[in-house]
């Protein structure tokens, strides 16, 4: 059988590989098939978990105001996380919980095959750019060797906790807007 998107999604939410599957609910992603733009968040949170879907909480909210301010529809993007069940208590994804649901985050990468890449906070930055940091990385892109560009920003949520990141979102959303219409 041909792998699609929507296999995959069916394979993954049989897999039992994670242990936080045993008490947390499968948040595979959602969005475009073909996007372009494809953005990685950390892990899912409480309503991510209720509903299933990636970035619809409070952090999604604001996510969703920041694509609008780039002209960006959650339609026309694809949305999802390194850890795909949401961590008790919110607690930070262990280095091996994002191993065990790497390969699924790469399979994604390889169906849709975005040209752009957006981590979302450190932990997903640290899956694309190890050697550096979420202060000194974000805002700008950074061409990995296979042609994908990696433009990564700060967590939403951070900025939910510390008001002065709010502009710094802003900005790097706008920065992000520019690249890539430098792309059309
Ligand atoms: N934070 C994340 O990193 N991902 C979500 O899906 C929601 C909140």
């Amino acid at each position: 059988m041909e792998l699609t998107l929507p296999s995959l999604e069916t394979q993954f939410k049989s897999w039992k590989g994670c242990p936080l599957s045993e008490k947390a609910n499968p948040v595979f992603g959602e969005g475009a098939e073909a996007a372009s733009i494809m953005f990685v968040g950390e892990a899912p949170g409480e309503q991510e978990d209720k509903t299933g879907r990636p970035f619809v909480g409070a952090a999604g909210k604001f996510l969703d105001e920041l694509l609008t301010s780039i002209n960006l529809k959650r339609e026309d993007v694809y949305i999802t996380n390194v850890v795909k069940y949401r961590p008790p208590e919110n607690r930070e994804p262990t280095d091996l919980e994002k191993e065990q649901c790497m390969p699924w985050l790469k399979l994604q990468i390889s169906l849709i095959k975005p040209r752009v890449i957006v981590p979302l906070g450190r932990h997903a930055l640290g899956h694309f750019l190890s050697k550096t940091t979420i202060s000194n990385a974000h805002g700008k892109p950074h061409k990995l060797t296979d042609g994908v560009t990696v433009f990564p920003i700060y967590h939403p949520a951070a900025a939910l906790h510390n008001g002065g990141l709010r502009q710094a979102l802003y900005d790097d959303f706008k920065a992000l807007g520019e690249f890539l219409k430098g792309l059309e």
